[in-house]
This record gives C-alpha cells, structure tokens and sequence, in this order.
C-alpha cells in the first residue's frame, strides 16, 4: 500500500469514528461450505450476492477454520486454541454434560461490555447441558436458534442414539429451537424452511435495532450442514446435476446466499449498512460424503489436510479504505484471531480474559500490513486412534508421540502426524468425468507439506526435510505441554427429550 493510501485509510477511520464511533459488526457463519462451494472460487454453485459482497471487500485467502463445528465456534467465541479450553475432541454431543468452559470469557461478553447490543440467531454448538451454558448466559443480549450440532431444516427435530457398555442402546429425539434460551418455539416454526426463519429473525433484530447504540449480530446459519432439504424452487435451479447430495446441497447454497441478501438489504434499509462491518465465515470445510466440495484442496470436514481448514471467508464494509476494497489477503489469519480483531474495532478492552491464542489483524484486514501471526496450532487431539499407523515405529522424537492426531502450520511449513482423516480428494461431483484420487499409504503418520508452494498437499516433504519434521514436533511438543486435560463426557441419559417433554435443552 502506498502512503498516501495510509494516509487515506487512517482518514477515512477516523472520520468513521467520530460518525458514530463504533461500529455494528455483522458475523455470518457458514456451516460446512467448502473451499470449492462458493461462487467466487469458480464453482458450479450460484452465490451471486456473496460474490458481489465479496467483491466489494476483502477476500481472505490465506484463512484458517478448524475442520469442524463445536471447535470452530469454540475457538471464535473464547479466541482461545481447543487445547486450552478441554475442546480438543470432536465435537459437543447432544447428550453430554458438556460446553463452552463457564470460565471462559466470550466475544458477546466483551463487546456488550464496550456498549454493543448483542444478538445471535442460529446454531450455537457449544454446549446446553445446563443453563449456564446458554447463549443469553455468554453475553447475547438475544437468541433465537438450536443448541445442536443440526435439526432438520422444517421439523427442527434433532436424534441421537447413546450407546451403552451393556450394548443397549438408547434412541432419543426431540425439538430444539428457542428464544432467548426461555421459551421453546420449535412448534411455531415447524412447516418453515429454517434458512429462511433464521434470516427473517436477523432482518427483525436489525429493523428493531436501536441506531445510538452500535450492534453486534452473530448469524450462524445450519446450511449447508445435513440433512440435505431444501425448497423445490432452489433443487429446480440445479436440475443438470445428477448427484443428488450434490444439487441440493448447492441449492441449499444459493438459498443461503438469497437470505444473505435480505439481511444486508434489511442493514441498508435501516441505514446501518454505512457503518457495519460485514464478516462471513464458513465454520469447516466441506462434508465430502454429503455433497459438499473442497476440491482442489485435499480431505474436507475432519480432516487435518486443508479441505478441512483453509476457509471461504471475507470482510466488507463502507469502512474500509477504498483502495483496499476489492482486493484479496493472503496474509495468515485463524478464527481465533476475531476476538482480539473485532474487540479492537469495538474499542472494547481485552483486559479479563485468559491468554489469547488469536492476534488482531485489523491492520492486516483494512491496511493490508503483515500478518501477526506465523503459526497456527491446528490441533492436538490425544483420543482420535491410529489404528493403521499401531504397528509403525515411531517417528524417532523424544517429546512428541507421533500417532496422536496433531498438526501445526509454521510459516510456509505444515506438519500432520497420526490419522489426519480424508487423505483423499474429493472432485465437484456435477463434473461425473472427474474421479475422486484416493492415496494408500498403510502405516502413515507425518506428513510435511509446503503449503505456499503445495496448497493441495501433493508432495510430502517429511523424508526430504527431517530436519524441519523435528522442529515442527518441538514446537508441538511445547504445545502439548500447555494442554489441558480433554473434556469428553459419557451419554448422559438425562438429556433425553422424553423427559422433557419432547425437546432438547438443559437437564442438569
Ligand atoms: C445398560 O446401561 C444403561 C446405562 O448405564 C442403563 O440405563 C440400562 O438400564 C442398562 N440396561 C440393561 C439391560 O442392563
Ligand atoms: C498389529 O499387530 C497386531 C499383533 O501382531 C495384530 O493383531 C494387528 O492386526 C496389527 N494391526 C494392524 C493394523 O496391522
Ligand atoms: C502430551 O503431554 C502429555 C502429558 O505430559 C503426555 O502424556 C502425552 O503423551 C503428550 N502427547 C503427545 C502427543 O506426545
């Protein structure tokens, strides 16, 4: 950037500024897109009003997500890696006596503390054992949406099975979709394509939202996470696509994208717009086995490799300096660095919370200035098994045990070790010609990949550069040293719906 651009972007903050001081922050989370789902990346899918509000901001190319739901949320909510905070497995079931740390301090609470109104709508995912745990209880001023990892699109109903030691299994069902943690209005809405609900609820906090205090909408949608349902009219618009995981799952995209359309147009009507910063975001990549796409990219949701990581994401807003609007970042960002951004774009204070594992990058956003951060922490995740790799001997390092599923990204540098999951690639399944490449590496487990020289992950450096293989698992090792204990509860037959009559919600 040139200086009279400095000069110029600082201007136009300032000015920003002293309009109204703060401004509204509009997150929008994607559930499940993948790298090859949006518009922009040259996909089959129709994302248009994505694509034109990408166009108009800034696209982040080099962004990171964890490869899946409850860690991605976990981590943009605390700012905090999954090590530190017990989430480091999976995902927060239905039945477990389990969330978001109560010690934990999230973005709601801190930018409600620098005067924001804060509301979300959609999927929370971090856990509803007890009441504590709720959104309304974690700095939302509102909530309207469904604690789980996904119900379905028009019943908003949501099963479960726990299976016991004894081999019994329990089969639970219930509702979960609520206000304000208070009131379950699953009834109300069933017949109702959520997508559609979700958005129409976003439109009313923005339409009722009071201009002299600046707003903080988080809107996380559940497409296009299974089960795959979708209104005719979008299945309609992919009727060529013979895969039928594929079209719907596309047309669930396109619908988003419409809705996505009346909420920005709703922040325009209200003249909010002007002063909003506008965040998407997908949450992992994409569910392969359910139509979704991260091709070029290797592996999707769950997997290590960058099919589950590396993130559709973008940043547009009236704020920023025009001569960064329409332009791509390829400076390394993570999901949990939002917390440290947006507090800083609030001006909140960071004071309180435990230490962050994000950085801002409000800078490397807006001004386009180097990154923060030169390392990522993917994960380290002591209960995943490697039974391929049990028979293998050990990468020779004293201090990192190998077949744990861990990976680290460190400059260009990636390092995967144990069973990363998905060591395929996925192709765009409206494309039958193209085959899916499967790779048969019996007893794997480290993998080293230049990742801006290899971003598909095609050539696995490990034997050529032992060396930086061990300086990858030093700097694991120290980590792991940090870690604290997992948190994976047993089912918790208590949660059951059938107790509480029929829906899902605190039980403890
Ligand atoms: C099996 O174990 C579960 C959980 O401990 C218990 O609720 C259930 O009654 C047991 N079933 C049998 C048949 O023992
Ligand atoms: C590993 O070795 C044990 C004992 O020899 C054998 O039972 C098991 O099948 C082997 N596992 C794999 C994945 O090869
Ligand atoms: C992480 O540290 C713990 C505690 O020292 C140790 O038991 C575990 O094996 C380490 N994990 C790895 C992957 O080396």
């Amino acid at each position: 950037m040139t200086i009279s651009g400095v000069v110029v972007a600082c201007i136009l903050l300032r000015c920003a500024v002293a309009r109204s001081s703060q401004p509204n922050i509009v997150f929008v989370l994607a559930d499940e897109l993948g790298w090859h789902d949006i518009g922009y990346h040259g996909s089959r899918v129709q994302t248009p009003h994505l694509d034109k509000l990408a166009s108009e901001g800034i696209k982040l190319e080099n962004y990171y997500v964890q490869p899946m739901c409850t860690p991605t949320r976990s981590q943009l909510m605390s700012g905090r890696y999954q090590i530190h905070t017990g989430l480091q497995h999976t995902v927060i079931n239905p039945d477990q006596r389990s969330c978001l740390p109560l010690d934990e301090v999230t973005i709601a609470q801190k930018l409600k503390e620098a005067g924001y109104s804060t509301h979300m709508v959609g999927k929370w995912h971090l856990g509803h054992y007890t009441k504590g745990c709720l959104p309304t209880k974690r700095g939302f001023d509102s909530f309207f949406g469904f604690y789980n990892c996904a119900v379905d699109y028009y019943t908003y109903e949501k099963g479960k099975f726990c299976k016991f030691e004894n081999e019994t299994v329990l089969r639970m069902r219930g509702t979960d979709l609520w206000r304000n943690d208070e009131e379950h209005v699953a009834p109300y809405y069933q017949g109702h394509y959520q997508t559609h609900v979700l958005a129409k609820e976003a439109e009313d906090v923005i339409r009722k939202h009071n201009p002299s205090k600046p707003l903080f909408l988080y809107l996380a949608f559940g497409a296009v996470h299974v089960p795959l349902e979708v209104p005719k009219v979008y299945e309609d618009m992919y009727a060529d696509v013979k895969d039928n995981s594929r079209r719907i799952l596309l047309a669930m995209a396109t619908c988003m994208d419409d809705s996505i359309a009346d909420v920005t147009g709703a922040l325009k009507d209200t003249g909010l717009w002007d002063n909003t910063i506008f965040i998407f975001s997908t949450d992992n990549g994409a569910a392969t086995a359910y139509g979704g796409c991260s091709w070029p990219l290797k592996g999707g949701k769950t997997s290590l490799f960058e099919g589950g990581i590396r993130a559709v994401g973008f940043v547009t807003s009236p704020l920023l300096p025009p001569d960064m609007q329409g332009t791509e970042n390829m400076e390394l960002m993570h999901v949990s660095d939002w917390f440290p951004t947006l507090v800083h774009v609030a001006g909140g204070e960071l004071s309180g919370t435990k230490p962050l594992d994000g950085y801002n990058q409000w800078e490397t956003i807006s001004l386009g200035r180097p990154s923060q951060r030169t390392e990522i922490l993917i994960n380290i995740d002591p209960l995943i098994p490697c039974e391929a790799c049990a028979n293998h001997t050990k990468w020779d390092h004293k201090k990192f045990d190998v077949h744990v599923h861990a990976a680290i990204r460190m400059g260009e540098w990636k390092l995967i070790t144990g069973n990363p999951h998905h060591n395929y690639w996925v192709t765009p399944a409206e494309y039958p010609n193209m085959k899916n490449i499967y790779l048969n590496e019996p007893g794997k487990m480290v993998w080293l990949y230049n990742i801006a020289a290899d971003p598909n992950e095609q050539d696995d450096l490990s034997d050529t550069f032992p060396g930086i293989v061990n300086i990858l698992l030093d700097r694991l090792a120290e980590y792991n040293e940090t870690a604290v204990p997992v948190q994976f509860p047993d089912c918790d037959t208590g949660a059951d719906p059938a107790r509480r009559g029929g829906s899902w919600g605190p039980w403890v």
